[in-house]
């Protein structure tokens, strides 16, 4: 009988960071801020920046091979690469061909997603939807961003926040019912009249490049911080809640909650609203701050590796961003 392929399941688990280490105490001989200033607003200490020699292509393929060694496949077996962006090497092509060359994972479709922040988890939602048609038997979904590249760095309200760094997963289909890392489901959100709260006004057809966008620094992150503060909370609850109940589950059926990495104290009212206590939510703001489409394939790798996944917990990524965006996944490990 011809095997139904309708489960998709996280096979592996990669991310990469930079070495350089960028702390608070730096950021004070830059900007007119404090190291209290930031811990106690974000729960950020330190974050870390690429050289120049590293573009997000290198990050990602980084991550990519962490996480193909992980599933113990080759680049040759991927048959699709989806990196999720907001600081593409380049307008295009895409950084997911880059990152196919550079693997050389000669046989896979490539395309990039942009959902701001929320791109890791539709992203995985995407490759989910490509697998489960079968037509597609190998993905590799990456996110990754050097928003080091776009950040204002004398604009201390944004230029603390942010940092660079790529995490990665392999998700394969399977003919199995339940395997282990089963995607069990998602929910994407959007809202198109929330754009201009969280934007890189400049680069881009509306405003392309020229003398004035560069002098009045538009290619960088423009952003309301108190209006995405309290979307966010909300958004991340309802999403938690809204993609565990397409599955069937509740918020008392969680065993890890995998959230963006924006600020600490989003992270913890939003756990508060759902009533997840703090030892199952990873975190790793402190050390990263937030990266953006890298910040939950980075968590959930550490947290694989750290032993936090038992076999048939129940955890679930969620994230907020740009756009407005917003969304989750639920996975059985
Ligand atoms: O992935 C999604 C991307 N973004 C986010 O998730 C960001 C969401 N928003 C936030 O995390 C918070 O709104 C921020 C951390 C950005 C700001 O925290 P806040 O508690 O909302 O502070 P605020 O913007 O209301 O600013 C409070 C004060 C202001 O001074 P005045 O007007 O009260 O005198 C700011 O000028 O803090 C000042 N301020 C700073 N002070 C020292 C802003 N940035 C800094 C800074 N150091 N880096």
């Amino acid at each position: 009988m011809a095997a139904v392929l309708t489960t998709t399941r996280l096979l592996g688990v990669g991310s990469y960071v930079p070495d350089k280490v960028l702390s608070n105490f730096d950021l004070e001989r830059m900007v007119d801020t404090t190291d209290a200033w930031i811990v106690e607003r974000t729960g950020i200490r330190e974050r870390r920046i690429a050289p120049e020699s590293m573009a997000t292509s290198d990050l990602a393929t980084r991550a990519a091979e962490g996480a193909l060694e992980f599933a113990g496949r080759s680049a040759s077996e991927v048959d699709l690469i989806i990196v999720a962006t907001v600081t593409p090497d380049m307008m295009f092509p895409s950084t997911a061909c880059l990152v196919q060359r550079k693997l050389g994972a000669s046989s896979a479709a490539a395309f990039d997603v942009n959902a701001a922040c929320t791109g890791f988890v539709y992203a995985v939602a995407t490759a989910s939807a490509f697998l489960s048609t079968g037509s597609y038997r190998l993905a590799l979904v990456i996110g990754a961003d050097t928003l080091s590249r776009i950040t204002d760095w004398t604009d201390r309200a944004t230029c603390v926040l942010f940092g660079d760094g790529a995490g990665a997963v392999v998700i394969e289909s399977s003919s199995v019912n339940a395997p282990p890392g089963e995607i069990l489901g998602s929910y994407l959100a959007a809202d198109g009249t929330g754009w201009e709260v969280l934007m890189q006004p400049a680069g881009g057809s509306q405003m392309p490049a020229s003398r004035e966008t560069v002098d009045a620094r538009l290619h960088s992150i423009k952003m309301n911080g108190n209006q995405v503060y309290k979307f966010a909370v909300r958004a991340m609850g309802n999403a938690v809640k809204e993609c565990l109940s397409r599955c069937g589950l509740t918020c008392d059926d969680l065993d890890l909650l995998i959230p963006h990495q924006a600020n600490m104290r989003i992270i913890e009212a939003a756990a508060q609203r759902l009533g997840v206590p703090e030892s199952k939510v990873v975190v790793n703001i402190d050390r990263y701050g937030n990266m953006s489409s890298a910040s939950i394939p980075v968590a959930l790798d550490e947290a694989v590796r750290a032993g936090r996944l038992e076999s048939g917990d129940i955890g679930v990524m969620v994230a907020f961003g740009g756009g407005l965006t917003w969304g989750a996944t639920a996975f059985r490990w």
